[in-house]
């Protein structure tokens, strides 16, 4: 398959795993990029720079096929040394990259001088166009279906993609929502050269994730997910639990929300131990997207990306094919 984002990237099929805090490990991406996608590393689940080096290194030894890293820059008050993981990552060798929250203009001369290409994450047509303005090489699109950070607009794919194709010259990745073949052939109608997925890839087997927690995916419906941090204009989806449904409640207080009231309900590392690591599925908050409705399995990444790839190409030639049919 080719398009604009294979050549880009050097992969096989156009299907992007986008970075997942304390998910995107190299095992897994690793597996997407054997299986012929593009396997991304998640910077900043490594605790310093100097472990994402080693990351960097152990994915390499697990696949020579071309894998990226997403740096995710958010403000913050105590700041990782982003420059730091920066760095680890340009002297691993790394070509391709993922950037996601602020804008990634200040890192831009680095990356281009080291000849290293730019994915950058947006979730609004103005996002998409200063990303291309600033040089970025493509843009993965994330509509409000998404799991993570769906901005404050709250416009879906059906009709983000085709507004930010109507205005952009750099290729897309169509992201959020998607986990099947008949969807990545609807995004290719939208405008898009690619598929990012973050949820579908934490229900496969490689995903460094605990099994209760996919098998919870596996159980969910479309309906399973909440939007929290709407009153601190930081909305984040995820799975609705117990402790994402207390944070509505919270939030649904009257006054402004207090992030301390919150705060010890949401830490990362309750997120990451009791659910990711224990299989708690109400031990914490996590991340999950609007696609849990239609994962019905847990294969392996290889597995995956044949079967989306063949449901892309049966779409294409059933379902879209009519509309050639000039009677
Ligand atoms: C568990 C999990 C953790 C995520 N963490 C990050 C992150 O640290 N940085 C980031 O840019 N995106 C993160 N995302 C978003 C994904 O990269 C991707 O944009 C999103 O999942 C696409 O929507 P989908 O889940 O519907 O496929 C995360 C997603 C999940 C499911």
């Amino acid at each position: 398959m080719k398009t604009r984002i294979t050549e880009l990237l050097g992969i096989r099929y156009p299907i992007v795993q986008g970075g997942m805090m304390w998910v995107g490990t190299a095992d897994l991406a690793a597996a997407v990029s054997n299986a012929g996608g593009l396997g991304i590393i998640t910077a900043l689940t490594q605790p310093t720079p100097q472990a994402l080096t080693q990351e960097i290194a152990r994915c390499r030894e697990m696949t020579d096929q071309p894998f990226g890293v997403n740096l995710t820059i958010l403000p913050a008050i105590d700041p990782p040394p982003y420059a730091e993981y920066l760095q680890a990552i340009i002297a691993g060798g790394v070509k391709i990259i993922e950037t996601a929250g602020r804008n990634p203009q200040p890192f831009m001369a680095a990356l281009k001088a080291a000849g290293v290409k730019v994915i950058h994450k947006c979730t609004s047509v103005r996002h998409a166009l200063k990303a291309e303005a600033i040089g970025c090489d493509a843009v993965s699109v994330d509509g409000f279906e998404c799991a993570g950070h769906p901005g404050e607009d709250d416009i879906p794919n059906l009709v983000l993609l085709p507004a930010v194709a109507a205005k952009l010259s750099i290729p897309i990745l169509a992201s959020g929502g998607i986990g099947n073949g008949y969807q990545m052939a609807a995004a290719f109608a939208l405008g898009a050269e690619g598929i990012n997925m973050g949820t579908r890839f934490v229900a496969t087997k490689e995903a460094p994730v605990h099994d209760k927690v996919k098998q919870a995916m596996v159980a969910a419906d479309e309906r399973q997910t909440t939007l929290v941090f709407r009153t601190l204009k930081n909305t984040a989806r995820a799975f609705k639990n117990k402790i994402a449904e207390e944070v509505i409640r919270i939030e649904a207080q009257p006054g402004a929300t207090d992030f301390a009231d919150i705060q010890p309900l949401v830490t990362g590392t309750r997120g990451r131990e009791k659910v990711l690591q224990e299989g708690d599925i109400d031990g914490g908050l996590w991340t999950a997207g609007l696609v849990i409705g239609l994962i019905e399995d847990i294969p392996t990444c290889e597995v995956l990306l044949q079967r989306i790839l063949a449901e892309a190409r049966e779409a294409a030639a059933t379902r879209v094919a009519v509309l050639l049919d000039e009677q």
